[in-house]
């Protein structure tokens, strides 16, 4: 990330985000829909080594360190980064450091950790091919990947069919990866944040093409504490398709 030009889409507006960003992670979505999801796919975290890959400001890390692991948060945005170092500035469990996932995660050794998590990130990275070797290079044999990511078909319906204002896209091609842009914005002030919108099989074979083996799949489902807390949203995902997609994928012994 050595100019402007090379640094990830994302990178500007989560810098500009990262002192709210809390607001994001205690947020109904995250708290009551997606991290129960995420939960679900994880191993016993005791004693485990885990890289927080794409990291943010360290928030979910501390949840993984609480559960007994050790980890490494790495993230693209400086920002983001540095709410990761002041929260863990006395926590020897935690190792933070920049670095962008598609370059293949140099700063890190081969065979070093158990599992990766990956929390709402991929869908602000285009080629995930790099991702995954990065991935499989530092895990060791019988290690994890753990992904959560926009959901492929709500993402092509809200492209094809932009209903609610956030979403930015002219129509969509759905077998193509394309960038579909939403503004996190409110009547005041715009914040638009990149995405890229892909195909179902591009969740799959990024993995499956660099060794990983697919093991379980979960779409998050809206529960009673979720409809109490943000009724307008549960009922939009109810019926309709998820908004996230949530993958546990295994690098063979
Ligand atoms: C929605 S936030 C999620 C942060 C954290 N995983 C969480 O669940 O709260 C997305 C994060 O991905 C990071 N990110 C985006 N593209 C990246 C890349 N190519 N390499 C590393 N981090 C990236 C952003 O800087 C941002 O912190």
């Amino acid at each position: 990330m050595s100019s402007d030009e090379e640094s990830p889409i994302s990178q500007a507006v989560y810098d500009q985000l990262a002192t709210s960003y809390d607001d994001i992670t205690t947020s109904a979505v995250r708290e009551q829909y997606e991290w129960p999801a995420v939960q679900s796919l994880l191993p016993s975290l005791d004693g485990i080594h885990v890289l927080d890959a794409a990291c943010g400001n360290g928030f979910y890390t501390e949840r993984i360190v609480e559960c007994g692991a050790t980890a490494v948060g790495v993230d693209a945005s400086p920002e983001m980064l540095s709410h990761a170092q002041e929260r863990f500035a006395d926590d020897d469990r935690v190792e933070v450091n920049q670095a962008d996932l598609t370059d293949g995660l140099p700063c890190l050794e081969d065979d070093a950790f158990d599992l990766v998590l990956c929390q709402l990130a991929l869908e602000h990275i285009e080629a995930w091919e790099a991702v995954f070797a990065g991935f499989n290079r530092i895990l060791m044999p019988g290690g994890q990947v753990v992904v959560s990511t926009s959901h492929p078909v709500r993402d092509y319906i809200e492209a094809e069919y932009p209903v609610r204002e956030q979403i930015l896209a002219e129509e969509a091609s759905y077998p193509e990866i394309e960038q579909v842009d939403r503004d996190w914005g409110d009547e005041d002030s715009e914040c638009v944040v990149p995405f890229y919108r892909r195909p179902l099989a591009g969740m799959f074979d990024p993995a499956l093409n660099n060794g990983f083996v697919v093991e379980q799949v979960v779409e998050p489902v809206v529960t009673d504490a979720f409809s109490e807390a943000t009724p307008k949203f549960a009922t939009v995902l109810r019926d309709g398709p998820p908004l996230f997609i949530c993958v546990r994928y295994l690098k063979p012994r």
